[in-house]
């Protein structure tokens, strides 16, 4: 079995710019997300077994959908699970529509998936308490080129992400 999820993986250049826009967030009490594990999720599956990967690949792989700009201009703070995110205004179309089209295919499979509307969100720092002053931020645009099937290997010292594959998108 295998812990997998979909998700939006950025670039070093769209990282190193997360990293510096972010970097004078400050809280009494959290801890931040590494550098290279922040993304996006687009479809979170859990624990499958390598038929149900198969699965998952083949409807990536038989997905049609375009690129998209994406406009990070939004700090938010979700109180229950005390997690400090970075994400977007206003969704663009094609990602919206990507992530719907993941979302359905994987669901025929008969995998369990999240069933609230999608927030696309990058969770910046996890246990912060209590509830942030959220600066205003310097938008970051990220154009999202690809899209990208993840592991999540959970170690002693935090969870470690593994990229497995990318899939391009069309222009
Ligand atoms: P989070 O950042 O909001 O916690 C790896 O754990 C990724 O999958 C993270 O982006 C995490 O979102 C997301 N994730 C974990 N459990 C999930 C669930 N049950 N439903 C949807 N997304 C989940």
């Amino acid at each position: 079995m295998q812990r997998l999820f979909f998700a939006l993986w950025p670039d070093d250049g769209v990282r190193a710019r997360i990293e510096t826009a972010t970097a004078g967030l400050a809280v009494r009490q959290g801890r931040r997300v590494p550098s290279e594990n922040l993304h996006i999720t687009l479809v979170f599956m859990g624990s499958v077994d390598a038929s149900a990967r198969i699965y998952a690949e083949a409807v990536a792989d038989d997905l049609r959908a375009v690129s998209a700009e994406l406009r990070l201009d939004q700090l938010g703070y979700w109180p229950g699970p005390r997690v400090l995110w970075l994400g977007a205004s206003t969704v663009p179309p094609e990602l919206r529509r990507l992530q719907i089209l993941l979302q359905q295919g994987i669901a025929r499979a008969g995998m369990e998936l999240d069933d609230r509307p999608f927030k696309p969100h990058m969770t910046l720092m996890r246990k912060v308490s209590p509830a942030p002053r959220l600066p205003t931020l310097e938008p970051i645009d990220w154009p999202i080129e690809q899209f990208a099937l993840v592991e999540s290997v959970t170690r002693s010292a935090g969870a470690v992400y593994r990229v497995l594959r990318l899939w391009e998108l069309g222009g």
